[in-house]
């Protein structure tokens, strides 16, 4: 058996790979979801485990909420106040929640392919919330999602990524969805976060910012991610601010109707200037309001398999 088919239908592992009538089913669904005005019911007191065993705010609670919308039942997880704490195994701690019921699993972990193997033993479908540096999957198809809705389409359209490249699951997860929806990706940011390697990942790589803002219908800034970096000789924060942070003179040259992306947590003052995360470009908290749409359609993909 391969490993696609020892992983279950509608598991949502990464976007590398994913079609792109695969991700309009994702954007659609959620669209269907923001329109309705009413709760669903269609997964009435099906439980879904939660499993966040690296911090998070943005996408536990979205999916809590998602599920909440569904009617479905989450069953959320952490290391603190929970047996991982005595060293209870991944791999344990998601069979304990597939033994008291739950259908999907849905899993932040540090480690690379942490959601693959679970995915692999469980017979459970498995959503990646965040997987280290490797892929964050549901972010990217919000991202797609709110850029969607700024731009009208996503074909022929030119994003740039800057900041932290090299270490960025979302920078990954956004290049290979926006590559497959027909999107040029421009990277940028210091050698030490940005290398000219990246370019293999089929992106071209800018060290000028100021040649490249006014040139992109989409500014996605990346937090640094100081947590992923140690050991790095990195810029000062004046010095990073002032060639790759989205100051507010540099947002004043974007094109028009050029819009702002962040995945936050954002570092205020560093990769975006207040005034320019509070602005009238931002999608910021746009951004953060499709999660929960979106990782409605992922759940409701992952349990039945349709979004
Ligand atoms: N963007 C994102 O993944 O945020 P959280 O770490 O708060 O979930």
């Amino acid at each position: 058996m391969t490993e696609s088919e020892r992983v279950c239908a509608g598991s949502l592992l990464g976007t590398e790979g994913l079609s792109r009538a695969a991700i309009e089913e994702y954007l659609d669904g959620a669209v269907r979801y923001r329109n309705a005005p009413i709760w669903e019911t269609g997964l009435a007191q099906s439980p879904v485990a939660l499993m966040f065993m690296e911090p998070s705010t943005r996408t536990r609670f979205s999916f809590e909420m998602a599920c909440h919308r569904l009617g479905a039942v989450p069953l959320a997880m952490s290391t603190q106040g929970t047996s991982i704490s005595k060293g209870e195994t991944l791999l344990d701690s998601a069979r304990l929640m597939r033994e008291i019921g739950a259908s999907v699993v849905v899993l932040r972990h540090r480690t690379e392919g942490a959601p693959h193997e679970v995915a692999r033993e469980l017979g459970l479908p498995v959503i990646n919330a965040g997987d280290g540096t490797h892929e964050h999957p549901t972010q990217a198809l919000l991202d797609l999602l709110t850029m969607r809705d700024a731009l009208g389409t996503l074909e022929g359209r030119r994003v740039a990524i800057v900041g932290d490249i090299q270490h960025s699951r979302v920078a990954r997860s956004n290049i290979f969805a926006l590559k497959t929806m027909g999107v040029e990706v421009c990277v940028s940011g210091p050698s030490e976060l940005c290398p000219d390697s990246v370019a293999s990942w089929g992106v071209t790589v800018h060290r000028d910012l100021d040649a490249l803002v006014g040139e992109v219908d989409v500014m996605m800034m990346l937090r640094i991610q100081r947590e992923r970096i140690e050991g790095h000789a990195l810029p000062s924060v004046g010095e990073y601010r002032s060639r790759y942070g989205l100051t507010e003179a540099r947002a004043a040259r974007m094109r028009p109707h050029a819009v702002v992306l962040h995945p936050a947590p954002m570092n205020r003052g560093v990769e975006i200037d207040d005034v320019v995360a509070d602005g009238s470009r931002s999608r910021i908290f746009e951004q953060m309001r499709n999660g929960v749409f979106v990782r409605m359609a992922c759940v409701k993909k992952a349990a039945t398999g349709d979004a």
